[in-house]
């Protein structure tokens, strides 16, 4: 064997061996099918009790896919409807909703300018206007409800996730309520 050919051959080994991991979009939209129902058409939800995912960071949206599977992060619906995707599905379908246009939800106006006021402690993660980046979800545009009711979650502890667990405990039921409003209105 020459040089050149055991490269060129060790080359095509590791493409076998360890396929480009690319997300696939459509793909992932045929599997959106199955979540259309409660996420909406196009990721924006029309109930508070669903989130929207449209626009919402890839990452994180593999992540709390892959938490739900596990069980990490409880919820019953989301944890039935998770546990027969496969990494290549969670991929493609995290790929799918992020390359949607997200749309405002809208929230109460005078409870959105007192949320505001208090949501400088939250942009340090989530973004000057709560866009998100990676890991720290969009909040802007996101039902006030189910921010609200996440928040109180985080609060009881009965989602985990250190940081904001810390967080929602100096968080007040009036501050949640406002905060969630601000967010929503964006
Ligand atoms: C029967 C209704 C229903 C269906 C169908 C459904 N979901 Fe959900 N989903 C929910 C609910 C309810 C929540 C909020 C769970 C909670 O409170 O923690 C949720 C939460 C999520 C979240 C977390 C969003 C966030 O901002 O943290 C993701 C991601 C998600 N769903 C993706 C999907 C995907 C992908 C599918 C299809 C494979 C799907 N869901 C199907 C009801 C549903
Ligand atoms: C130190 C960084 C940090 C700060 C500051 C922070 N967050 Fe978070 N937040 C996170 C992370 C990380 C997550 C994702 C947790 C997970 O993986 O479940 C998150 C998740 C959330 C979620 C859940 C979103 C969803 O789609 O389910 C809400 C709501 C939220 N944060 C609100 C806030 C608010 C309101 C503030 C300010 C009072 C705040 N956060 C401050 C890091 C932070």
């Amino acid at each position: 064997m020459n040089t050149t050919y055991n490269i060129g051959f060790s080359f095509v080994m590791a493409l076998l061996l360890f396929p480009a991991q690319a997300a696939d979009i459509n793909a992932g939209k045929n599997r959106s099918a199955m979540c259309m129902g409660c996420h909406g058409n196009a990721g924006v939800s029309n109930s508070g009790m669903f989130p929207s995912l449209a626009g919402q960071s890839s990452a994180y949206l593999e992540s709390q896919l892959k938490h739900f599977r596990s069980g990490e992060r409880s919820n019953a619906t989301m944890n039935a409807m998770s546990k027969d995707l496969k990494d290549a599905d969670i991929q493609n379908l995290a790929a799918y909703y992020a390359s949607l246009p997200g749309k405002s939800a809208g929230g109460d106006a005078s409870l959105a300018q007192l949320g505001k006021e208090k949501a400088a402690m939250c942009m340090g993660c989530h973004g000057n206007a709560l866009q998100g980046n990676g890991q720290f979800p969009k909040l802007a545009g996101q039902h006030p409800e189910y921010i609200s009711m996440q928040l109180a979650n985080f609060k009881s502890g009965a989602r985990k996730a250190g940081q904001m667990n810390a967080i929602a405990k100096t968080l007040s039921d009036d501050d949640i309520k406002a905060l969630a409003e601000y967010a929503g209105s964006l």
